[in-house]
């Protein structure tokens, strides 16, 4: 078995010269690792895999120790950045059914990512009366989804269990010195963790950002900084192959990535990997558009559109080697479904078999097909696959001609969200978004 990710390309650019898009690969992963490019003060998170160290590893765990010795459930409070690696990394991991099982730790649950007011009104009625603590994650400590959740559970949790035990129970990941968590964990004498002022959100996974949530739900975070080592430390053949392989199909008018996984337990990892490469290549009217499916789910709804619709996509698929358990496709007397043909095979047969179909009928419908392969879902090739995308997304976005590492973009709507709320400081706004509406 290949014990690394790999990235096969040769049912996306049959025919097409990269020669060129690979020198500009090369140059684009110069300008990454010599910190010469724009955004070069957010690079932090190039060698946070081997700079991680054994003390940060065991006070994460001791932390997580706490939370699981007093809690039923840990809500995790962030949004973006500060929410979406560790989401995709623990429903990677866990039961698909943990939410209906027993377990021998607390439920981890996310609060933050939305303004939904049914959402936080369900969460409190499952948290009211039994014991719970919160991760709240937040780089800047004021941005409003999780700023409004950690009020409302903060104030839940002193109501309920008291001062003391929230101060125990209530852990702060957020920036070293600046901002208004950093100086109400202070206040309050919560234990925090740092967010490096060089690593931006969506590629803050492999900090206390995502290493914490993952800790508490009993994961093996050592592997999972252990996998993504190994991809750090690799000669980036493959980083290049994914960087110039969608650099090259933009350029001949192919806009959108499908990621498209045929394992329901990555549902997440696809959308920590539309946060990565939206909100660093989406820029000056320029970017590839990333999508996602699950199949074989989605073929019964998007299928359509992708094997015949306007011909501007390309997918790449993300195809997982073993399964954890094994179920047999029982065998049937009357054998009214026609299913007896595969009765005896494993499950997963039939689902590979849907992978390898899928893939040449969409290619043959002429959509590019970019094929990253790992061995299983675990610790370890999970570690591999966010490095292995952060990377590739620094090179990519470089190529592109943007600066992969900000995002100006996303504060236009927070804006409008703020004068129409009244927030102080923006009254000229709130007369001016005003006066547009009553045209
Ligand atoms: O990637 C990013 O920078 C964003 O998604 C942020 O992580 C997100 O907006 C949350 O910001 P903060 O951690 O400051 O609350």
């Amino acid at each position: 078995m290949n014990e690394r990710i790999q990235v096969i390309s040769k049912y996306a650019l049959q025919g097409v010269e990269t020669q060129a898009l690979r020198e500009l690969a090369l140059a684009a992963k110069q300008t990454l690792e010599s910190g010469s490019g724009a955004g070069n003060d957010f690079l932090g998170w190039l060698h946070l895999p081997s700079s991680s160290d054994a003390a940060q590893f065991e006070a994460i765990e001791q932390s997580a120790a706490q939370l699981r010795s007093e809690c039923e459930y840990v809500i995790s409070i962030g949004i973006g950045g500060s929410y979406l690696g560790a989401k995709a990394v623990i429903e990677s991991l866990s039961d698909h059914f943990a939410a209906y099982k027993a377990s021998n730790g607390p439920k981890v649950l996310f609060a933050g990512s939305n303004i939904g007011e049914d959402y936080l009104y369900d969460m409190i009625d499952l948290v009211r009366g039994h014991k719970f603590g919160i991760i709240v994650i937040s780089k800047s400590g004021t941005t409003t989804e999780p700023g409004i959740a950690f009020r409302i559970f903060k104030d839940l949790l002193e109501k309920q269990e008291g001062k003391e035990f929230a101060r125990r129970n209530i852990i702060a990941v957020t920036d070293a010195r600046r901002g208004a968590l950093r100086q109400l964990a202070s206040d309050e004498g919560y234990a925090t963790y740092v967010i490096p002022d060089d690593v931006g959100g969506r590629f803050s996974v492999l900090t206390p950002v995502g290493l914490l949530p993952i800790a508490v739900a009993g994961f093996d975070i050592r592997a999972l900084v252990a996998g993504a080592v190994e991809i750090e430390q690799g000669d980036d053949e493959q980083v290049l192959e994914y960087a110039i392989t969608r650099n090259a199909l933009y350029q001949k008018g192919k806009k959108i990535e499908v990621l498209a996984n045929f394992t329901p337990r990555l549902h997440y990892i696809a959308e920590w990997w539309k946060q990565l490469y939206g909100e660093s290549e989406g820029k000056g009217h320029k970017g590839i558009f990333p999508a996602s499916v699950d199949f074989t789910t989605d073929l019964h709804s998007m299928g359509q559109m992708i094997q015949d619709g306007e011909r501007t996509l390309f997918e790449t698929v993300l195809s997982v080697g073993d399964q954890q358990h094994e179920v047999i496709i029982p065998s049937d007397e009357k054998d009214l479904d026609g299913l007896n043909y595969i009765a005896g095979k494993n499950v997963d047969y039939v689902n590979k078999m849907a992978e390898l179909g899928t893939r040449l009928a969409h290619v043959d419908g002429g959509v590019p097909n970019i094929l990253i392969t790992m061995p299983t879902v675990n610790e370890r090739y999970l570690g591999q696959l966010i490095y292995f995308f952060e990377k590739a997304c620094g090179v990519s976005g470089y190529m592109l001609g943007v600066n992969p590492f900000d995002q100006p973009g996303v504060e236009a709507y927070k804006k409008n969200m703020f004068a129409l709320l009244e927030k102080p400081g923006h009254e000229e706004a709130t007369a001016a978004i005003r006066a547009k509406l009553n045209n």
